[in-house]
């Protein structure tokens, strides 16, 4: 399904910025990028047809308005027949008003029709972007998916809506003038043609490579945004390894390489201007001498020569228009390729057809887990992760999974939460395939605190009750008291209401763990993962949030990660993990006297760790 494993962070750098940071997406044709807009366009479709209808109006005005001018010159000036004009001036003024209020409502309503459409297709994308697996998220640039979601949807209007609309406007234009020329003087009207086939074939050679550079603009532009998202991202890795500079000259490589597609562009645009003016210009002068010829054998009043110039000049502007939007319209593709691309996404993990529910019924799960023979390998990786992977917890029991670092524990706890499906076996909760189930229930009754401390921009309140949305306030301080994060809390400036700042690296690691901790007690499901709770905190942290940790475990199902063997010595059953296998399954003690891969293992911790006491997260006494 990845296209692009060559863009991974594994792909050697130079070769990277030569390409840009960004690959090419699948070309797709006008009709598909209709195929998959239009009906968007659904909910609108009256005050489409309204809009529609009064760009329809606009070039029969016009027309009108340009007539008048023969019946002044013909009837009024010429024959010296003062009385008729009040009458065309009233018609002119009348004709003037209209248009205004014409271009008025079309203007308001075409804005809003174009503005709504992107809004939707906005949410849309974003909704879509939501229900792709993690594994999407991990292979592509976070600020290339961002560039398509601000800057690539806005262009799709200009192809969808008013790619429509101009089109249209632009063919009643051309139709009317073009039988108004007809009208006039045939033989002047075929001798102003002559220059159309020129035209086009102008429009058809510069659209194609328009389109070529557009595609290679916006991937540009994308791979701006992810050079500047990554390194925005980092900028404490960044300042503390001083690659300042190094970051800036990536930074800039990239805008060069926007640069040079930009150039690319605007060269083309530039060319296509001064070389369609320039044929316009031939073709008029063409006409005048016919014109001038028919004027002195009677075959056309003066009046009828000056309007026939006047249509003649005005049909080049949606001629010359329509090419424009050829080329607009090619340029919009580019972007719509890009939209396609993610829209065409499908997510690795998928809702179950038939959603079974759990045994016990009200959606909350007893906490039976079972791993039966779980393999996995991630997606484009020829190695496995897991192999054949099998236990079972008990209610209420836990269940210790340790081993060295890379065994796959937190792949582990990644196929408990359903990011991915295991490549064979299953996984079930309460006897349930978790396949079978809706993910919302799985994820419902699982309560995670991942390796990452996840935390976002909000205040602590906010992230708290991301766990549970309905919680009232007595739940809030009371999850927030297990965790151990009251105190710290209620010495902040603002308390509950305190922003946390992105990622929340306005608080201390052990706080934002504490925090995580509360999150995941105010959920309150029956299964809990904690994945290296205490990783990187220091001997005290540790120590502090051990105890909050042992009150969320009772009564749940828990499967707690750790490389570290002395912290988990009193599990109810531990899963020594090797190389994604199982090498081992058993209490500490029988571990110890029969599996000697766990015993050396564990001396060595034991060895290292002269604070191991302290750390014992199931102490015995303690639970
Ligand atoms: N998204 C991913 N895509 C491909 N391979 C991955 C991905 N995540 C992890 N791996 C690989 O899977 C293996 C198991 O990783 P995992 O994160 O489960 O290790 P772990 O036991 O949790 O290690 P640690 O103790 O360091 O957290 C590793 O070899 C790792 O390189
Ligand atoms: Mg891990």
């Amino acid at each position: 399904m990845m296209k692009r494993r060559e863009e991974s962070p594994g792909a050697s750098s130079s070769a990277v910025q030569a390409r840009g940071l960004v690959a090419a997406t699948p070309a797709a044709g006008i009709r598909v990028i209709f195929r998959w807009f239009w009906p968007a366009t659904r909910p609108y479709r009256g005050r489409l047809l309204a809009s529609l209808l009064l760009v329809a109006v606009g070039p029969f005005l016009d027309t009108a308005q340009v007539w008048m001018f023969k019946l002044l010159i013909d009837d009024v000036l010429i024959p010296r027949n003062f009385h008729a004009f009040p009458a065309i001036a009233a018609g002119y003024l009348g004709i003037g008003l209209a248009q205004g209020i014409g271009s008025f409502s079309d203007e308001l309503l075409s804005a809003w029709l174009g503005e709504r459409f992107v809004l939707d297709l906005r949410t849309r994308l974003f909704d879509h972007l939501h229900r792709l697996s993690v594994d999407f998220f991990d292979r592509r640039q976070l600020g290339d998916t961002l560039s398509r979601l601000t800057g690539d949807i806005d262009s799709i209007e200009a192809l969808v809506l008013s790619g429509v609309t101009s089109t249209l406007s632009y063919a009643f234009e051309i139709v009317l003038f073009t039988g108004a020329l007809f009208y006039l003087n045939w033989r002047l009207a075929l001798a102003a043609m002559v220059a159309a086939p020129a035209f086009l074939a102008i429009a058809r050679f510069f659209s194609a490579r328009i389109k070529n550079a557009s595609r290679e603009q916006r991937r540009r532009s994308g791979s701006v945004t992810a050079a500047a998202e990554e390194t925005l991202a980092n900028v404490a890795l960044v300042q503390a390894y001083d690659r300042h500079d190094a970051e800036t000259e990536r930074f800039h490589r990239e805008n060069l390489g926007r640069f040079a597609a930009e150039m690319a562009t605007t060269r083309l645009r530039a060319l296509y201007r001064p070389l369609t003016e320039l044929l316009e210009t031939m073709a008029v002068v063409l006409v005048l001498s016919v014109g001038v010829w028919a004027l002195a054998h009677d075959q056309i009043t003066v009046g009828g020569l000056v309007v026939f110039v006047t249509y003649l000049s005005r049909l080049y502007s949606p001629i010359r228009g329509a090419g424009r939007l050829s080329n607009t319209v090619y340029a919009a593709s580019a972007s719509a390729e890009r939209i396609i691309d993610l829209l065409s996404q499908k997510p690795d993990v998928r809702e179950p057809v038939k959603p079974r529910s759990l045994p016990g019924g009200a959606g909350k799960a007893q906490g039976w887990v079972n791993f039966d023979a779980v393999t996995f390998a991630y997606p484009g990786a020829d190695r496995l992760a897991l192999k054949k992977v099998t236990f079972t917890v008990a209610p209420g029991q836990t269940v210790a999974i340790v081993g060295a670092s890379g065994a796959g524990k937190s792949t582990l706890s990644k196929l408990m939460l359903r990011f991915y499906d295991p490549s064979a076996g299953r996984i079930s909760l309460d006897g349930c395939n978790l396949r079978d189930l809706p993910l919302a229930t799985l994820r419902r009754n699982v309560s995670a605190v991942l390796q990452e401390t996840l935390v976002f921009d909000g205040t602590i309140r906010d992230n708290i009750l991301w766990g549970k949305p309905a919680a009232t306030e007595a739940e809030l301080v009371a999850a927030a008291v297990a965790a151990d994060a009251h105190d710290f809390i209620s010495a902040m400036p603002d308390g509950y209401d305190t922003r946390i700042g992105q990622r929340g690296r306005l608080l201390s690691g052990g706080q934002r763990q504490r925090l995580a901790l509360a999150r995941a007690m105010i959920r309150d499901a029956p299964v809990l993962l904690l994945d290296e709770p205490t990783s990187g905190l220091d001997a005290g942290s540790a120590e502090r949030i051990l105890a909050p940790m042992r009150r969320l475990m009772t009564g749940r199902t828990t499967l707690v990660i750790s490389h570290n063997l002395l912290t988990v010595t009193h599990a109810d059953q531990i899963v020594f993990l090797a190389d994604g296998q199982v090498t081992g399954i058993g209490t500490h003690t029988e571990l110890l006297a029969g599996n000697p891969g766990y015993a050396k293992l564990y001396r060595l911790h034991q060895q290292r760790d002269t604070r191991a006491k302290e750390n014992v997260l199931l102490q015995p006494e303690l639970i």
